[in-house]
């Protein structure tokens, strides 16, 4: 089978379509025929040379989390999946035995580590980990679903968010941004979020983004927000200086969610800023394969359509980090092997 592998770590013009052998399931693991895989920044930070997960000892690397397509076969001792059904991945793999994996959240567990592999033809997976999908979910939107849309979803959670609530949502136009605000309509939060692009920011507002604020700059964002009204709840994955706006357009009591670095992997704050305001940050990471088959029922009952903006051949995979690494696209970029 083809596979759309790093083999350097060097950006865009590391990918390689590279044959290899085509898996087999073992015990509790199922191969499935990839329909589609959508990239993450995840995907780019290890493309790029930027993840500890990945060196040059590892290559040629299949990355790709997001997997959707049919069931090829089966190993020993699976239940619950067989060949032919459709199916999207949860890309999470827990221990099973932990204090989080016993009590929950999954995503707590102590021994956590993320599926790669899904950039192929053919992708082995954990059986357990597969949700099965309605025949009107498609595999494109699918894939669009886990990475992204989990994260998001937790994310509101840890925020507290209600219907009614204004979250903030600087970067608002990638993955993790536009599912935030996709979830935050759905569940009748408003949102408000930057980008550097009138452009994008405008495909974003037709997906539900209430308030959009066209800067990277902090000092105008803040400006830009407070004319919008009180933060209840910020989504930051972008950390560096965007940490600090976030305490400042966040209400009294109110919280931050931090899942991701773009914009730095540290953030320097203001600590009585956080005391007095009583403001609490907090990090968090994916969601639960619970919260996978709830975005997958809203896809079927049509309550969320997830935001895709190219879809790329195999063969393509390099362009996919091209538009991702350039900031080019809205939503989630998705492989079809
Ligand atoms: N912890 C977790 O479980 C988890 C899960 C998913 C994602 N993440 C992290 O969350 C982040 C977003 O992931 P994603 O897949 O949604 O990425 P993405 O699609 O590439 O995100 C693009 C967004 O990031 C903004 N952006 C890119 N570079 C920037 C920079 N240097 N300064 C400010 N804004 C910048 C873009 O702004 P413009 O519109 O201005 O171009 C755009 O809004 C990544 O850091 C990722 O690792 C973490
Ligand atoms: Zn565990």
């Amino acid at each position: 089978m083809r596979s759309a592998a790093f083999t350097d770590l060097i950006g865009p013009d590391g990918v390689s379509i590279v044959e290899q052998p085509t898996p087999e399931p073992k015990r509790g693991e199922a191969t499935v025929t990839v329909d589609a895989c959508s990239v993450n920044h995840h995907d780019l930070w290890i493309l790029e040379g930027d993840s500890a997960m990945v060196d040059a000892d590892d290559l040629p690397f299949v990355s790709g989390l997001d997997v959707a397509g049919t069931v090829d076969a089966v190993g020993e001792d699976v239940a619950g999946v067989e060949p032919g059904d459709r199916v999207v991945l949860c890309p999470n793999e827990t221990c099973g035995t932990c204090r989080h994996c016993r009590e929950g959240p999954e995503n707590l567990c102590e021994n956590f580590a993320l599926f790669h592999g899904g950039l192929a033809e053919t992708a082995r997976v954990r059986a357990d980990r597969l949700v099965t999908l309605p025949d009107n979910v498609g595999a494109v939107e699918a894939a669009a679903l886990p990475t992204a849309y989990m994260t998001a979803f937790h994310m509101l959670r840890r925020v507290d968010a209600s219907p009614g609530d204004l979250v903030f949502v600087p970067g608002v136009t990638g993955g993790v941004g536009v599912a935030s605000v996709q979830l935050a309509d759905a569940l009748g939060a408003h949102s408000v979020g930057t980008s550097a692009s009138r452009a994008k920011l405008d495909r974003v507002e037709s997906l539900g983004l209430d308030h959009a604020v066209e800067s990277t700059d902090p000092d105008v964002i803040r400006d830009a927000i407070e004319d919008v009204g009180s933060v209840d709840g910020v989504l930051n994955h972008l950390g560096g200086e965007y940490t600090q706006l976030g305490l400042d357009v966040l209400r009294r009591g109110g919280r931050m969610a931090v899942c991701g670095r773009t914009a730095g992997g540290t953030s320097e704050i203001d600590i009585p800023h956080l005391f007095l305001g009583h403001k609490r940050i907090v990090g968090s990471t994916m969601g639960t394969q619970g919260d996978l088959r709830r975005l997958v029922d809203l896809v079927a009952d049509g309550t969320l359509t997830p935001a895709v903006d190219t879809t790329y051949s195999l063969d393509e995979t390099n362009g996919a980090f091209a538009a991702m690494q350039n900031r080019e696209s809205v939503g989630k970029l998705v492989v079809t092997p």
